[in-house]
């Protein structure tokens, strides 16, 4: 048994909302993917920092998928949550909704975040557990550790 900490998913669960202005917007007048992704990949870095109590890097990004596109004006709203751990990475599933005025979400983006925890020399260093207790949490385990798995 390990003796690891043992953190729960609340305990990181992030949420970022941006103002989609004329200055994120590619040349054809959409939500340009760059920006989006930089943003994305600030929500990894809070979530996993969270979880893991120290500094944290991105060591990939998997499974990025544009599933609709946003324009100016729009209310973007992200968030990130841990869904699995190793001994010193955890990936972080960051989704990016267009919010509409009367609040129903709309699904533009989603993506894996694999972020490893850093000790003050740089060094990965081990992360706390997470606890898994809903079958929804162990699906988006299995499916983490399945894209984990296929890339390393
Ligand atoms: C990520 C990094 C710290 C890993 O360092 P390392 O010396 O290779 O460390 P290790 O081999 O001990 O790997 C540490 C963990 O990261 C995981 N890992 C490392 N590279 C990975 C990759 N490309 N994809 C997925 N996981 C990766 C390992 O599986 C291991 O996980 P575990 O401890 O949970 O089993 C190092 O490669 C690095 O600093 N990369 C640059 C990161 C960066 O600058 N990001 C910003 C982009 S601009």
């Amino acid at each position: 048994m390990s003796d690891r900490p043992v953190k729960r998913v609340c305990d990181s669960y992030t949420i970022q909302v941006q103002l989609i202005n004329q200055s994120h917007l590619n040349g054809y007048q959409r939500l340009f993917g760059g920006q989006l992704m930089a943003w994305m990949d600030e929500v990894a870095g809070i979530t996993a920092r969270r979880h893991a109590g120290t500094n944290v890097t991105t060591a990939c990004v998997e499974k990025l998928d544009f599933r609709a596109p946003a324009h100016a004006n729009d209310t973007l709203v992200l968030t990130g949550h841990v869904v699995q751990v190793g001994r010193t990475s955890m990936t972080v599933l960051v989704h990016a909704y267009v919010e509409a005025l009367d609040g129903a979400r709309r699904l533009i983006n989603e993506a894996h975040f694999v972020m490893v925890a850093l000790d003050e020399n740089e060094r990965p260093t081990e992360v706390p557990d997470i606890l898994i207790d809903t079958d929804k949490k162990r699906r988006q385990q299995e499916i983490a550790e399945a894209l984990r798995s296929a890339t390393r």
